[in-house]
């Protein structure tokens, strides 16, 4: 066995794939989840995928006690930290519940880890700490900008886990930036289905395609993209789950920290995104141009370079396979 790793936050969208190419590996992966935003079914569905039972702690990261309880239980080699509260338009209402999961979770984890001598850890941030970014491709090497208290959180992560680096260079940290994670597992048993209406792009195309929302809602023609439209980078879930695995690796074997983005480097306008799933649906799907959503930004694309030479990581899914995941998945619900 490669080692027992901890995943916060197991059950949502990213770390249960991440969980499935963690076992193919040969690691033992823990999940710990409140189920404050995943399905109870996720468990058994990926014991079904992986063929063996699935270990599973509900638990909160903020509560210190038990916490210590579940390290002093299991012998974790590593944690891979996925717990996070993600809604952009939330954190800007609830500031104050975003710090104390996001930045509360994350200094109860770590001490809590530190406490039991495990120091290794790979962080869910994600491309939002570049704000606007001045430069596309955007490398790691710009400026961390927030423009909301989610942001906030992210940056803030990272620094406190730089600064736990410094300070004790036991510690061996993994950030990992994600631009726009989509798609699903190949089986179609897991994958992204918010309970509301869905805050992001592709989780609202998939409701559409579905027949459960009427039509997708274009937040901008205006922009200065080749159509108007914004620009984002989308990466495969399950390209996601491979860089995990090999930032885990590249932890547990070198013992050095790194910090890059996890993208394909390929952007995508909103209009490209709602033609492809047409096609991988096998009907034109309704759109409607309306006014341009505060906040948002008119292009988020990765310079890759460095998860490839610190990693050795490559997304390997174009844009037709994730539309076809996620149909599959969508399609497969209810
Ligand atoms: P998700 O909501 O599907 O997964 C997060 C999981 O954490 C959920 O299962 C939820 O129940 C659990 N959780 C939340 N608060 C908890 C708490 N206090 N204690 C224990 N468990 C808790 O989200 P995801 O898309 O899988 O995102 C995972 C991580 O990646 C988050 O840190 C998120 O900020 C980051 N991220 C996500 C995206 C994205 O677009 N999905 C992009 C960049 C970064
Ligand atoms: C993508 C594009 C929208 C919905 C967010 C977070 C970011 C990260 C990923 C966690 C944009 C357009 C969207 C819709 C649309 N999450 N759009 N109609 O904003 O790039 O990033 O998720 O870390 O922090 O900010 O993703 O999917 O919301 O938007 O036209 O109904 O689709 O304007 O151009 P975003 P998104």
């Amino acid at each position: 066995m490669a080692g027992r790793i901890l995943l916060t936050g197991g059950a949502g969208y990213i770390g249960s794939h991440t969980f499935l190419a963690l076992r193919a590996a040969g690691y033992d992966p823990v999940i710990l989840d409140d189920f404050s935003n995943a399905n109870s079914d996720v468990p058994d569905r990926l014991a079904h995928i992986s063929g063996a039972p699935v270990a599973v702690l509900r638990a909160d990261i903020r509560d210190e006690s038990r916490l210590r309880q579940i390290f002093a239980d299991h012998d974790f080699d590593a944690v891979i930290h996925f717990a996070a509260k993600k809604a952009v338009a939330e954190s800007v209402a609830k500031p104050l519940l975003y710090f104390d999961t996001n930045i509360g979770g994350l200094l109860t984890l770590t001490t809590v880890m530190a406490e039991h001598g495990c120091k290794t850890i790979v962080f869910s941030s994600s491309a939002t700490v570049y704000g606007e970014p001045d430069e596309t491709p955007t490398p790691e090497t710009a400026p961390r900008r927030a423009i909301n208290p989610y942001g906030q959180t992210k940056i803030m992560s990272e620094e406190i886990l730089e600064s736990m680096v410094k300070a004790d260079p036991d510690w061996t940290v993994g950030i990992l930036r994600y631009f726009n994670p989509a798609g699903a597992h190949p089986s179609g048993l897991i994958g992204e289905n918010p309970r509301d209406i869905p805050n992001n792009l592709m989780p609202y195309i998939a409701k559409v395609a579905i027949g459960e929302l009427p039509e997708i809602q274009v937040f901008g023609s205006d922009y200065d993209t080749p159509d108007g439209t914004g620009v984002r980078d989308y990466i495969h879930v399950e390209d996601l789950a491979q860089a995990h695995l090999l930032s885990l690796q590249s932890l547990l074997q070198k013992r050095k920290s790194h910090l890059v983005n996890i993208g394909s480097g390929q952007g995508y306008s909103v209009l490209e995104m709602v033609k492809a799933y047409s096609r991988a649906c096998g009907r034109d799907l309704p759109y409607r141009i309306v006014d341009r959503r505060p906040g948002d930004v008119p292009i988020y694309c990765a310079k890759t370079g460095k998860a490839e030479e610190i990693l050795g990581f490559r997304s390997q899914y174009d844009l037709d396979a994730i539309c076809a995941s996620s149909w599959r998945w969508i399609s497969g619900q209810n």
